[in-house]
C-alpha cells in the first residue's frame, strides 16, 4: 500500500511523539512547517524537509496535515490550511481552539470541504472500550456516578519554563482527557448542576513560589440524567482516589515519570446489585509502558482483575484518523465534540474563579 504522506506543522514538544506513532502506522512525514529559526534547524538536522508557511509546504500535497502547533496558534493554522486546499485532511492536537474562538473556527469550516479530526487520543483506548463493554454489554449496569483522575506532578515541568494554562487553571492540562473519556461512557455527560468546584494553587516544594489555581482541581456535578460525575487532576502530584488495585503514593516532585489515570464507572444492574467497573491507564508501575488494567467489584468485592491489557492510546487513536482519512471509519473525534470540551472547561474555569471573587467579598 501506497504511504500516507504527512506533513507535521509545529516542531515542539509533542512533535517527536507523533513522528514515532506516525511511523509505526506507515506514514512518511514530507515535510516540517515551524516558524520558529531554532526548531527548523533542528529539524533540518534531524532530516526532514523544513518550510517557515504552509503556503510553501501545500506543493508537497500531503495525505494529510497533522497539527501540533501551540493550541492559542491552532485556529490560525487550521484558517491557513483551508485556504491553500478546501479539500484537506486535517488532523489537530487537543484541544481544538481557545474558548474565544469558536465562532471564528465555525465560520472557517462552514464550507470546507475536506476532514478534520482531533487527537483526544483517549476516545480510542482499549482500557475505555474494554470497560464499556463490560458495563454496558455484559452488566447492563445503569451508571449512577463516574469519577476519573489524572494526577502528576509539574513542578519541575513548570521551573523549567512549561507553559502555564492561565485561562483553564489546573483544568487545562488534563481536564480535556478526563471529559472526553466521560463523554465516552456517558451519552448525557454534559453539566446539569455544578455541585462542587474547587481549585488549589500550586505552591513549589523548592522556592515557595506560587502558581494561582495551577496546583489541583476538583469539579462535582450532575448530568442531566442525574449520573454524578467527579473529575479531579493534581498537578502537585496529590492522589486523591485510591481503590484497592494499582493504586500509587503521592507523586514527588522530582518524579517525573509517575502519572496516575484512573477512572471508575459505579451503577446497578437490574437485581439492583451494585458494581464498580474501573480502569487503569498506563502508566502502572509494575507493568510495561501502554499496558493498563481493568477490575469489576461486586457490591464493594473485588470479583475480576483483567491485567495487563495493552493499551497505546496515542497509537490506536492514529490509526483510527487514517482509516478516517481513507473512508473505511468514523471520525474518531469531531471538531462539534471537541468544542463542546472546550466550552465545558470553560464553565467550570469560570464559575471556579466567580465562587472564588465570592469569597473574597
Ligand atoms: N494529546 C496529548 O496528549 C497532548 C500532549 C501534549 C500536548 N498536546 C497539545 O499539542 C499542542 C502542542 O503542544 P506542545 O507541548 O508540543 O507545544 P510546544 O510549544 O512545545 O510546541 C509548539 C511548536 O509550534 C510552533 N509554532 C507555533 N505557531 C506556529 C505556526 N503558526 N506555524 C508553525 N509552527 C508554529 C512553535 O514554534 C513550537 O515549536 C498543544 O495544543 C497541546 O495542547 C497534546
Amino acid at each position: 500500500m501506497p504511504k500516507n504522506k504527512c506533513i507535521r506543522v509545529g516542531y515542539g514538544t509533542v512533535a517527536p511523539i507523533h513522528e514515532r506513532k506516525m511511523r509505526e502506522c506507515n506514514v512518511e512525514t514530507v515535510a516540517i512547517v515551524e516558524v520558529d529559526e531554532q526548531k527548523r534547524l533542528q529539524a533540518q538536522l534531524e532530516g526532514f524537509t523544513v518550510f517557515s508557511s504552509c503556503q510553501e509546504a501545500a506543493k508537497l500535497n500531503p495525505t494529510f496535515w497533522d497539527i501540533c502547533v501551540s493550541t492559542n496558534q491552532h485556529l490560525n493554522v487550521i484558517q491557513s490550511i483551508v485556504d491553500l486546499a478546501s479539500q484537506a485532511n486535517i488532523f489537530i492536537e487537543k484541544p481544538i481552539c481557545l474558548f474565544s474562538e469558536i465562532p471564528a473556527l465555525r465560520r472557517t469550516l462552514l464550507n470546507f470541504e475536506g476532514k478534520i479530526t482531533v487527537n483526544e487520543n483517549y476516545a480510542s483506548s482499549t482500557i475505555k472500550n474494554l470497560m464499556q463493554t463490560i458495563a454496558f454489554n455484559e452488566l447492563q449496569i445503569h451508571p449512577e456516578k463516574i469519577i476519573v483522575e489524572f494526577t502528576k506532578n509539574r513542578e519541575l515541568d513548570f521551573a523549567r519554563g512549561r507553559f502555564i494554562d492561565q485561562e483553564l487553571g489546573a483544568l487545562g492540562y488534563e481536564g480535556s482527557h478526563m471529559l472526553t473519556l466521560v463523554s465516552e461512557m456517558l451519552e448525557d455527560y454534559v453539566p446539569g448542576r455544578i455541585l462542587e468546584n474547587k481549585f488549589s494553587d500550586l505552591i513549589f516544594k523548592s522556592s515557595e513560589q506560587l502558581l494561582e489555581n495551577q496546583g489541583s482541581a476538583y469539579v462535582r456535578y450532575k448530568s442531566l440524567s442525574q449520573v454524578e460525575i467527579e473529575l479531579y487532576t493534581s498537578l502537585a502530584g496529590t492522589i486523591k482516589y485510591k481503590p484497592p488495585l494499582f493504586c500509587i503514593e503521592d507523586i514527588r516532585y522530582d518524579d517525573l515519570n509517575s502519572k496516575y489515570r484512573f477512572i471508575a464507572v459505579y451503577g446497578r444492574d437490574c437485581h439492583n446489585d451494585k458494581y464498580c467497573v474501573g480502569g487503569f491507564f498506563e502508566p502502572i508501575n509494575s507493568f510495561k509502558r501502554c499496558q493498563g488494567a481493568v477490575y469489576v467489584t461486586l457490591n464493594n468485592k473485588v470479583e475480576r482483575i483483567i491485567a495487563p491489557i495493552k493499551d497505546d492510546t496515542m497509537l490506536q487513536h492514529f490509526q483510527q484518523t487514517l482509516n478516517y482519512f481513507q473512508g473505511v471509519a468514523e471520525n474518531p473525534y469531531s471538531v462539534e465534540k471537541s468544542i463542546k470540551i472546550v466550552e465545558i472547561l470553560h464553565s467550570f474555569a469560570n464559575e471556579m474563579r466567580s465562587s472564588k471573587s465570592l469569597h473574597l467579598v
